[in-house]
């Protein structure tokens, strides 16, 4: 491997933490995490509630400088560039953008006003190209009967599905999706996973980091996996070698049971021995 200066970002590295650590005064939020993401991975952040994984996706995208260790997002140097220049190259979904849409937004123009990284159509003039892509990123999440609802009108699986197109609509460079699939009953889940599946199999989509906590969240196409517990990396890699039932077990703190089918993965704890021998 080249050696490489101090400041000397790798080219192929969208993301390049080492010993990347959040703190709110004495708290410790996440970290140390040592993490590289290539072009063409597509990445699972896993882990309980509280774990860090909003964290820490908060300062992939540009939104938090690290308290401690280098953190370089698309081979620029947290600290050292303008952060919301750096933002505009990266999507990102999640329930707090969600919660301060406005219900009478119109989806059309949420998706359209991502370009210019804000929320509403307030004083923005939009060219045709504009407009033709928003529906197009409409279409690639199935939501393009959509365009013209407003945003209190759609169902939480329709929201996630409009949210993920305007987080596509800068055509990001990297794509963050912090737990797109809460909240969602099952068929929501269902359809929004088959769009994630067919987004991880597009060699041209962005590089992908999903954070969730529910391993049956987990779309088929996902390479890698990290594992993350009270703020620390459980383990990271790829994701058959990660995701298994004693890594889970250690990030949940209880004994878990992993099972594959068809390239999808479920979750459930263990039963006890004595819960075994009453069924005898
Ligand atoms: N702004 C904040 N100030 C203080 N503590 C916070 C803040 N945001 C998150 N935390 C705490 O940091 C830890 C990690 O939170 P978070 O990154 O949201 O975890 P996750 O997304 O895995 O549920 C949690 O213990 C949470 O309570
Ligand atoms: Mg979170």
């Amino acid at each position: 491997m080249p050696l490489r200066g101090e400041d000397a970002a790798d080219p192929d590295l969208l993301i390049d933490f080492a010993n990347v650590s959040l703190r709110r005064g004495n708290q410790l939020l996440v970290g140390p995490v040592t993490w590289s993401v290539e072009l063409d991975e597509r990445w699972v952040v896993i882990g309980p509630n509280g774990a860090g994984k909003t964290s820490l996706l908060r300062i992939a995208a540009a939104l938090e400088y690290p308290s401690s260790g280098t953190a370089y997002v698309l081979g620029e140097k947290l600290g050292r560039v303008d952060m919301s220049e750096l933002r505009s190259r990266v999507g990102l979904s999640s329930s707090a953008l969600s919660q301060r849409v406005p219900d009478d937004e119109v989806v059309r123009d949420l998706v359209l006003s991502a370009s210019y990284a804000v929320l509403g159509r307030w004083r923005e003039e939009y060219e045709d190209v504009d407009y033709d892509q928003a529906i197009d990123m409409l279409e690639s999440v199935g939501a393009e009967h959509l365009a013209e609802r407003t945003y209190g009108t759609l169902s939480e699986g329709e929201r996630k599905r409009v949210l993920i197109a305007r987080s596509m609509m800068t055509d990001p460079e990297l794509l963050l999706l912090d737990e797109p699939a809460a909240g969602l009953d099952l068929g929501g889940r269902e359809e929004l996973l088959a769009r994630l599946e067919d987004l991880a199999l597009d060699p041209d989509a962005p590089a992908l980091v999903l954070v969730t906590h529910h391993v049956e969240e987990i779309p088929r196409g996902f390479s890698h996996c990290m594992i993350l517990s009270e703020g620390g990396v459980v383990d990271a890699g790829l994701l058959p070698d990660v995701l298994t039932a004693e890594n889970l077990s250690k990030a949940f703190g209880q004994s878990i049971v992993l099972e594959v089918s068809d390239g999808r993965y479920f979750a459930r704890r263990a039963r006890s021995r004595a819960a075994h021998r009453r069924r005898e």
